[in-house]
């Protein structure tokens, strides 16, 4: 039987890249998806995996849910955090609400969905947890101190985690993606976006695909010496 792949915000960006490239290396592919179900019904469409809704955020929806997903396709052996939201604002123009809703989605959904799945690892003696974490959580970004702030914790729980599971057969691991083409980035003033691309050494954006294959990779039996590693993905843009 081939392994069970969770993506979180699997349907659509950087996740959906993720998504199919699991699938394509053998994987059973489950994603989460929270609003579009436009997206969600395109990707069961195109890509024959699961698709079920949830909100990251949500601890109790998220156990419900990946508890559905155990019975109905089975237990999750390879977990990939990858939803995640943008509300960008300098520090002193930012609401309240635009801080939670970042940690919440971003950062604090890692700790829910790695609780609900981490005994089963820890039993089955094996696990892959794959966390999503952003150049910007390495380096700060201006406008960004809430993303920011939330994927730089993704990095330091990542490492607290690996040293939790290393000796369960659990690796736990970050990838830092830099700019990539995608809805999130899309959205990014154009001027701005263009002095962005300008840091680039390699003078582009990077493709969905580009972090897929490292996550797959991440995710195989060949990595299971790679533990609390966070792996930069961006273009020489920031070489932590
Ligand atoms: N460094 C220093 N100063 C800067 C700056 C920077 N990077 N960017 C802008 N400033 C300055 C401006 O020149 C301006 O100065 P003056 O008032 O002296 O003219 C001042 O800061 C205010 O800037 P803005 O007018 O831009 O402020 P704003 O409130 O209109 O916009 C913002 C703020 C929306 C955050 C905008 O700066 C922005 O969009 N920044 C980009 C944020 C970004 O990169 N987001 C990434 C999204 S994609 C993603 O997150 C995926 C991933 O993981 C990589």
């Amino acid at each position: 039987m081939s392994k069970v792949a969770l993506v979180t915000g699997g349907t659509r960006g950087i996740g959906l890249a993720i998504s199919m490239q699991l699938k394509e290396d053998g994987f059973q592919v489950v994603a989460i998806y929270h609003g579009n179900e436009e997206a969600a019904e395109k990707f069961r469409a195109d890509t024959k995996c699961h698709a079920y809704k949830a909100d990251v955020s949500n601890y109790e929806d998220c156990k419900a849910v990946f508890e559905k997903i155990k019975e109905e396709v089975g237990a999750i052996e390879i977990l990939v955090n990858n939803a995640g939201i943008t509300r960008d604002s300098t520090l002193h123009k930012m609401k309240p609400e635009n801080w939670h809703a970042v940690i919440e989605t971003n950062l604090t959904s890692c700790f829910y969905t790695s609780h609900i799945v981490i005994n089963g690892m820890r039993e089955r003696g094996f696990g892959r947890i794959i966390n999503i974490s952003s150049i910007n959580g390495q380096k700060g970004q201006f406008g960004q101190t809430n993303y920011s702030a939330a994927k730089a914790g993704m990095i330091g729980f990542t490492k607290a985690l690996a040293l939790e599971g290393a000796a369960k057969g659990i690796t736990v691991n970050a990838v830092c993606p830099g700019y990539i083409e995608t809805d999130m980035t899309s959205a990014i003033n154009k001027e701005v976006l263009d002095s962005i691309i300008r840091q680039i050494p390699i003078t582009r954006m990077g493709k969905p695909e580009e972090i897929a294959a490292a996550v797959s990779f991440l995710a195989s039996d060949k990595a299971a010496f790679i533990t609390g590693a966070t792996l930069s993905i961006n273009g020489g843009q920031y070489m932590a």
